[in-house]
């Protein structure tokens, strides 16, 4: 089975992600969009991003991608290249591309689709989504929230 590959994020304007290994806010209510987007599929993620989660998230198939050769990610399937997921035997041909900036960037050529929850105010953070809007063709707005607005973007 040929996967695909759709990213899921939640970013501000300034495509700020993360904060000194963490998510730079906190709002619930994306965690239960992230649940349900990414419930049932495989999620592919880089090493410390599966580190700040602290443990695999259930339902999911769990795939963690690092260059270390001993990693151990219990609960979790470890990579060493992005083009063994070919050859995996995936839960789900989509593929949840869930970060963090390393991964978006690698997986940013294949995602035919973008998930984004786009998060108001402007935030203190250290890691950044790369540039993106370039490389979709499609932008739609698919739900308004009080602190964000989830919007899908596809090639
Ligand atoms: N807002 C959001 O939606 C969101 C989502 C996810 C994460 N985040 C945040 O993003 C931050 C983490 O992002 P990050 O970019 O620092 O780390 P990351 O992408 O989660 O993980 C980076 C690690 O992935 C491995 N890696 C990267 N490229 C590789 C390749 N080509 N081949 C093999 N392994 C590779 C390396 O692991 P080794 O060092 O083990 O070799 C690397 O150190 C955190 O603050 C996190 O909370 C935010």
């Amino acid at each position: 089975m040929t996967p695909t590959y759709t990213g899921v994020v939640a970013m501000d304007a300034e495509r700020a992600i993360g904060l000194r290994g963490g998510i730079p806010w906190h709002l619930s209510e994306d965690m239960r969009l992230f649940k349900r987007l990414t419930m049932g599929h495989p999620l592919l993620m880089g090493r410390k991003t599966f580190e700040s989660l602290g443990r695999p998230l259930p339902g999911r198939q769990n795939i963690v991608l690092t260059r270390d050769a001993d990693y151990i990610a219990p609960g979790a399937q470890v990579i060493h290249d992005v083009e063994e997921l070919e050859d995996m035997e995936l839960m789900a041909q989509e593929v949840m591309v869930i970060g963090g900036a390393q991964i978006y960037s690698l997986l940013l050529p294949r995602l035919t689709r973008l998930h984004v929850s786009l998060v108001l105010g402007s935030h203190e953070a250290d890691t950044f989504f790369p540039e993106f809007a370039h490389l979709f063709a499609s932008r739609v707005v698919a739900e308004q929230y009080e602190q964000f607005t989830h919007i899908i973007y596809t090639r």
